[in-house]
C-alpha cells in the first residue's frame, strides 16, 4: 500500500457565501482516532445540506471538520486504535459528520459499509446520507410498511429518489411531487407509483384521487411552511408526518382539529446532529435490512452527474439550478 502523504487537496472555504468559494486548498491529511479509519476518497456525495453549510445556515456540529461533505467512498488506508487490520485495503463507503470534499477523510468504523462489487465508487459514495436519512425517518420514525402509501415532495432530489428506491424495495406505494413534467417522468421511471407536477396540479386533490379519498399513511416532507396544512389534508387516519427540511419556511399554521380527528403523528429529525451511538444503530439496521439488496443489485442510487473535486463550485451550481435528477458526486481522480 502506498504511503499516506501528510498533505492533501480539499475544499475548505474560510468564508460563507457563493459557490465561487469552493476552490481547492492544501490541508493536512486527518489522523484516524480510536474506532476510526482513514479513507483515500474516490468519490464524495454532494447534498443540499452542503449548500446550506456553504451559505452559513448550517454550520458543522462541534467536533466535525470544517471541510464539507457528508458521505464518501474510498479505500481504507489507515486505522485507529481498536480497528481490525483486515479493514486495510477494503473499499468502504461511509456516513460522515463532514470532511468528504477531500482526497482523504476520517470515518467512524461503525458508520462504514463495504462497497458492493456491483457498484462504482461514485455510486457507493452517493448512498449513505440519503439512505440513512430515508431509512431512519420513513421506516423507523414513521414505520412505513408493505402496502402503505408514502407521499414524498422533491421526488427527483437525492432524498426523493432514495425514498422511491427504498419504497419500491419494501412494497410501499410512493407518490411524489416534482416541479416539472420531465421530473415527474423521471420519478415514474425510477419506480414511483404516481408523480404529481405541483406547478400545474393541486397535489392535495391529486393525492385524494389516487388514494380514493383515503389519504397517505406517511408524508416525508422537506418543504415545510404552507405545505404542512396541505400535507395534513393528504393524510389517512393514523398517518405519520415526518419533517426533514423547511425549504418553504420554518413556521406553519397547523389545524389541530384535523390532528385529533385523524389521530395523526407529526414528527421530524436531523441526522447530522445525532450521536455516534444512534447513527451506528442505523448503520447496523441498514447493514442487515438493506445492504443485501444493494449487493444483489436490487437497489442502486439514481445518479445525476459527476464533477472533479476542483469543480465543486460547478457541482453546487448544478444542485442550486434544481435541474438535477438524483445524486451529484465529486470524484477525486486517479
Ligand atoms: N433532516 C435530515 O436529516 C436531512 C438529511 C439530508 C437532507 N435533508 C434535506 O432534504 C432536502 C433534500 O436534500 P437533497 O440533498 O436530496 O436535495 P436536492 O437533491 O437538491 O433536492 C431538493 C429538492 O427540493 C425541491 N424543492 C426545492 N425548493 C422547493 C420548494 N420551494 N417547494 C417544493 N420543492 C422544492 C426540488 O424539486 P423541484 O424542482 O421538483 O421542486 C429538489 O428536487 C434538503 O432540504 C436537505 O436539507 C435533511
Amino acid at each position: 500500500m502506498a504511503q499516506t502523504p501528510d498533505w492533501m487537496t480539499a475544499i475548505d472555504p474560510d468564508a460563507t457565501g457563493g459557490p465561487e468559494l469552493l476552490v481547492p486548498v492544501r490541508r493536512p491529511v486527518p489522523v484516524p482516532g480510536p474506532a476510526q479509519v482513514l479513507l483515500r476518497v474516490a468519490a464524495a456525495g454532494v447534498n443540499r445540506p452542503d449548500i446550506a453549510q456553504r451559505i452559513g445556515n448550517y454550520p458543522p456540529p462541534p467536533g466535525a471538520p470544517s471541510i464539507p461533505g457528508l458521505e464518501v467512498a474510498g479505500e481504507v488506508v489507515g486505522i485507529g486504535d481498536g480497528v481490525m487490520p483486515e479493514y486495510l485495503g477494503q473499499p468502504m463507503c461511509a456516513l460522515l459528520g463532514g470532511g468528504g470534499y477531500a482526497e482523504y477523510a476520517v470515518a467512524d468504523i461503525g458508520l462504514c459499509l463495504p462497497v458492493p462489487e456491483c457498484l462504482s465508487m461514485a455510486e457507493a459514495a452517493a448512498l449513505p446520507e440519503t439512505l440513512f436519512t430515508v431509512w431512519s425517518n420513513v421506516f423507523e420514525r414513521a414505520y412505513a410498511a408493505d402496502g402503505d402509501y408514502l407521499l414524498v415532495h422533491g421526488g427527483t432530489s437525492g432524498i426523493g429518489t432514495m425514498a422511491i428506491a427504498l419504497g419500491k424495495l419494501f412494497g410501499v406505494i410512493v407518490i411524489v411531487t416534482a416541479g416539472s413534467d420531465e421530473k415527474c417522468t423521471a420519478a415514474l421511471g425510477l419506480g414511483a407509483a404516481h408523480a404529481i407536477n405541483y406547478r400545474t396540479a393541486d397535489f392535495v386533490a391529486e393525492v385524494k384521487a389516487i388514494t380514493g379519498a383515503r389519504g397517505v399513511d406517511v408524508v416525508l416532507d422537506m418543504v415545510g411552511g404552507d405545505y404542512l396544512p396541505r400535507n395534513i389534508d393528504c393524510m389517512a387516519e393514523d398517518g405519520r408526518h415526518v419533517s426533514i427540511a423547511i425549504m418553504r419556511g420554518a413556521k406553519a399554521e397547523i389545524p389541530i382539529w384535523k390532528i385529533m380527528q385523524k389521530r395523526l403523528t407529526l414528527t421530524g429529525s436531523t441526522l447530522r446532529s445525532r450521536d455516534l451511538a444512534f447513527k451506528s444503530l442505523v448503520a447496523d439496521e441498514i447493514s442487515s435490512a438493506v445492504w443485501p439488496h444493494i449487493e444483489a443489485g436490487a437497489l442502486r442510487p439514481a445518479m445525476d452527474r459527476s464533477f472533479a473535486l476542483a469543480d465543486a463550485a460547478d457541482a453546487h451550481r448544478r444542485m442550486e439550478s434544481g435541474e438535477h435528477v438524483g445524486k451529484i458526486v465529486l470524484t477525486m481522480g486517479a
